[in-house]
C-alpha cells in the first residue's frame, strides 16, 4: 500500500499562486514559472480588494488580471490560468478544486507574514497545503510597492517588471 493510500491524502496536481499583483513583477513571474515546473496545473488568483495595509490598489482588478495574462503569454506560460477572486482564499481553492497554495519567500520579513497566513489557512482548511518557494536572489528586493514608487517618480522599472507592465506603468503615471 502506498503512503498516499495509507494516509488517505489526495495527490496535489492543481495549485493556486495567490496575490494582489499590483502590478505583477519579475519576482512574481519567477515564482509562477517555478511553480509550473513543480505542478501540472497552476492557477494564479488575483485578490479583488485591498492590499495588506488595507489600502486600495493602484490598478483595477481587471487591469491586474489582464497584465498577468499578457505577461504569462509573453513568457510562453499560457497554460497558467489567471482568475480574479473575492472572499477567502481557501474558499476560492475549494471552488476550483485546488489543494495547494504556493507563495514566494524573499526574506525573513516575508516569512513571518506568510507563516501567519498559512497557519490561518490551515486552521480554516486543513486539506489545503501551503507550499513556499524561495525567490530568486536576483529579485529579492523587488516588490510591487517598490515598482510603483520608482515608476511614479518617473524612473525606469524595465528591469523589474514584464515589458507589458512597464508600458502600463508609464501610461498610468503619465496620465
Ligand atoms: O500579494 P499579497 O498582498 O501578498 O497577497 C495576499 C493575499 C491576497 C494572498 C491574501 O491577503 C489573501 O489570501 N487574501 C484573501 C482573504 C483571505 O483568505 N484571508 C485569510 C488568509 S490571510
Amino acid at each position: 500500500m502506498s503512503t498516499t493510500e495509507q494516509t488517505g491524502a489526495a495527490r496535489i496536481d492543481h495549485v493556486v499562486v495567490p496575490g494582489t499583483f499590483d502590478p505583477v513583477t519579475l519576482g512574481h513571474m519567477d515564482v509562477i514559472s517555478r511553480t509550473r515546473k513543480l505542478f501540472p496545473r497552476v492557477t494564479v488568483a488575483v485578490a479583488a480588494s485591498v492590499n495588506k495595509r488595507g489600502r486600495g490598489t493602484a490598478f483595477t482588478l481587471e487591469e491586474r488580471v489582464e497584465m498577468l495574462r499578457q505577461a504569462l503569454a509573453e513568457e510562453g506560460l499560457s497554460d497558467v490560468e489567471v482568475l480574479p477572486f473575492t472572499g477567502l482564499l481557501v474558499d476560492f481553492c475549494h471552488g476550483i478544486g485546488a489543494l495547494g497554495v504556493v507563495k514566494g519567500l524573499r526574506a525573513m520579513t516575508d516569512f513571518e507574514y506568510e507563516l501567519q497566513q498559512a497557519d490561518l489557512n490551515c486552521h480554516m482548511a486543513p486539506d489545503i497545503e501551503s507550499v513556499f518557494v524561495m525567490s530568486n536572489p536576483k529579485y529579492g528586493y523587488v516588490s510591487s510597492s517598490i515598482v510603483r514608487e520608482i515608476s511614479s517618480m518617473g524612473s525606469d522599472v524595465s528591469s523589474l517588471v514584464p515589458p507589458c507592465v512597464n508600458q502600463r506603468l508609464k501610461e498610468h503615471y503619465s496620465a
